[in-house]
C-alpha cells in the first residue's frame, strides 16, 4: 500500500506528534511546495492560446495560502464580500478578482462596483438590478450550459436540476437588458460543477459554452469555470486527472472555435479543490477505542465540525495511523468507523474503514483535506476551530491561523 505524505514527504521531517504537542489538536497543516506545484499545474493548462487560472477562494482563504497562489501568478474568484475583503488583504488587486455572485443584494452588488472588481450575474433579473446600479458598467454573465458534472448530487451546478446560471434560451433576454442598460459584456462564465477525474466530462462542457459565446460579439474572455478533480482514494490506486490529455483535447476545441470567433479573447478556469486539497492534512489525536455491539469505533476529535465532508457528501478521506512520532505501516486491517466527538450519531469520518490497529493516544492523518475544510468548520457544539499551520519550502513550521480560545466564543455578545 501507498502512503501518500511519506511518498511526497509532506512533513519535510516534520513528526505529526511533535506538530500537535506544539499547535494543539486537531491541527490543520499545509505543505508549501505542494500547493506551489499545484498552482504551476493549473496556470499551465492551456499556454497555446491567452489564459488565465483564477483560483476559486471558497476552497480555502486562509491569507497566507492566498499569497503564495496569488504568487504563483493565479488571478482569484470570489463568492460573496468577504472572499473580496480577504483576497484584498492578501495583495489581489481589483482587477485580478473576478466576483462570481449569486442571488446577492444591491448592497453586495454596490460593495464590488465600488471596489472595482468585475461581477458576473446569474439571472436576468440580477442582470437588470446591476443595470440600474451602475448603466454603462462592464459585466459578465453566467450562462447554464445544460451539461452538469460533479461526486455528488449537492455539488453539480451545470443542467436541469440547479439553481445556477442563465438558460441559454434567453440570450435574448440577455442582449436587451445589455442595450437597456448600455452594458459592456465582458466575458461570460459557467461551471458545471465540482470534481470530474475525465477531461472528456470537462471539455464537453466547454464545448456547449463556447456555442453560446458565439452568440456574443466582442467578448473580451471566456470562463469555462472549475471542478478538477483530486483522487480521493490514493491508497486504493485512483489515478490523478489526466491533465496532460486533458491540455490537448481542450486546446484543440478552444483553438478551433478561436477561428470560427475571428476576434481576440482570452480563457480562463476557476480551479479551487485541485490547487489546495492535497497540499492539506488534518492531524487529530485518537481518544478511545471501544465496541458497541458488533462495531468497534475510533473515537477522535476530528468532529464533523472540523470536516464537513463525510457528513455532507459522504465523501471519503484516506487515513493514516502514527505512533510515537512514526507512520504505523501494518498489515492485519480491522474494519471500523472513526467518528469525532459530536453529540451527533452521524458524526461519522469513515465508515466500515480497514484500518491498521489503532491504539488509544494514536495521531490520525487524514488526506487531502487542503480543499473545503477549515473553509467549512463550524463552532457546532461551541468547539473551537483549529489552527493552521504551514511547512513552508524550507521545510520549517510557520503558524498561518491562530487556534481559537474559549474568548472567542462570546466575542460578539
Ligand atoms: N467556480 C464556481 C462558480 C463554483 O461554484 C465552484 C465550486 C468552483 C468554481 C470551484 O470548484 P472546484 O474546482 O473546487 O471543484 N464543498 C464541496 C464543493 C463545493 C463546490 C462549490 N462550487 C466539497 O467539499 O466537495
Amino acid at each position: 500500500m501507498d502512503y501518500f505524505t511519506k511518498e511526497v514527504d509532506f512533513y519535510c521531517g516534520n513528526s505529526p506528534e511533535e506538530l500537535l504537542k506544539r499547535f494543539g489538536s486537531p491541527l490543520y497543516v499545509y505543505n508549501e511546495k505542494i500547493l506551489r506545484q499545484k498552482c504551476r499545474d493549473m496556470k499551465n493548462l492551456l499556454p497555446a492560446v491567452d489564459f488565465k487560472a483564477n483560483f476559486s477562494t471558497k476552497a480555502n482563504s486562509n491569507l497566507r495560502l492566498l499569497q503564495i497562489i496569488r504568487e504563483e501568478g493565479l488571478n482569484a474568484d470570489a463568492m460573496s464580500p468577504g472572499e473580496i475583503f480577504v483576497l484584498m488583504k492578501a495583495g489581489f488587486r481589483p482587477e485580478e478578482i473576478f466576483y462570481v455572485s449569486n442571488n446577492v443584494s444591491e448592497e453586495e452588488m454596490l460593495f464590488a462596483i465600488q471596489k472595482r472588481i468585475l461581477t458576473s450575474v446569474d439571472s436576468l433579473s440580477q442582470l437588470e438590478m446591476y443595470g440600474s446600479l451602475n448603466p454603462g458598467g462592464k459585466i459578465a454573465v453566467r450562462f447554464n450550459p445544460g451539461v452538469g458534472a460533479g461526486h455528488h448530487e449537492k455539488v453539480i451546478t451545470g443542467g436541469k436540476k440547479t439553481k445556477f446560471g442563465v438558460n441559454p434560451q434567453n440570450i435574448g433576454e440577455v442582449k436587451a437588458i445589455l442595450k437597456k442598460y448600455n452594458l459592456y459584456l465582458a466575458g461570460i462564465n459557467q461551471h458545471i460543477g465540482s470534481l470530474f477525474m475525465e477531461g472528456h466530462v470537462f471539455v464537453e462542457g466547454v464545448k456547449a459554452f463556447l456555442n453560446i459565446a458565439k452568440e456574443f460579439d466582442g467578448l473580451e474572455f471566456v470562463d469555462m469555470g472549475g471542478g478538477f478533480g483530486i483522487p480521493y482514494k490514493k491508497q486504493q490506486g485512483e489515478k490523478n486527472l489526466p491533465l496532460e490529455d486533458l491540455k490537448i483535447e481542450l486546446t484543440e476545441v478552444v483553438q478551433n472555435w478561436l477561428k470560427d470567433y475571428g476576434q481576440k479573447v482570452s480563457f480562463k478556469t476557476e480551479p479551487g479543490r485541485y490547487v489546495v486539497a492535497e497540499a492539506g492534512v488534518i492531524l487529530g489525536r485518537v481518544h478511545t477505542v471501544k465496541y458497541n455491539a458488533e462495531t468497534k469505533y475510533i473515537g477522535t476529535d476530528i468532529g464533523f465540525n472540523i470536516l464537513k465532508r463525510p457528513v455532507m457528501y459522504d465523501s471519503y478521506h484516506e487515513l493514516e495511523v502514527y505512533r510515537n512520532g512514526k507512520l504505523v505501516e501494518g498489515t492485519g486491517m480491522e474494519k471500523v468507523h472513526v467518528v469525532g466527538n459530536i453529540c451527533e450519531t452521524g458524526d461519522v469520518l469513515a465508515r466500515n474503514r480497514d484500518l491498521v490497529p489503532v491504539k488509544e493516544g494514536d495521531v490520525l492523518a487524514v488526506l487531502d483535506a487542503g480543499a473545503y475544510g477549515f473553509c467549512m468548520s463550524s463552532n457546532y457544539n461551541n468547539r473551537l476551530r483549529p489552527a493552521e499551520v504551514l511547512i513552508n519550502s524550507q521545510g520549517e513550521v510557520e503558524l498561518i491561523r491562530k487556534r481559537e480560545n474559549l474568548e472567542d466564543l462570546v466575542r460578539n455578545f
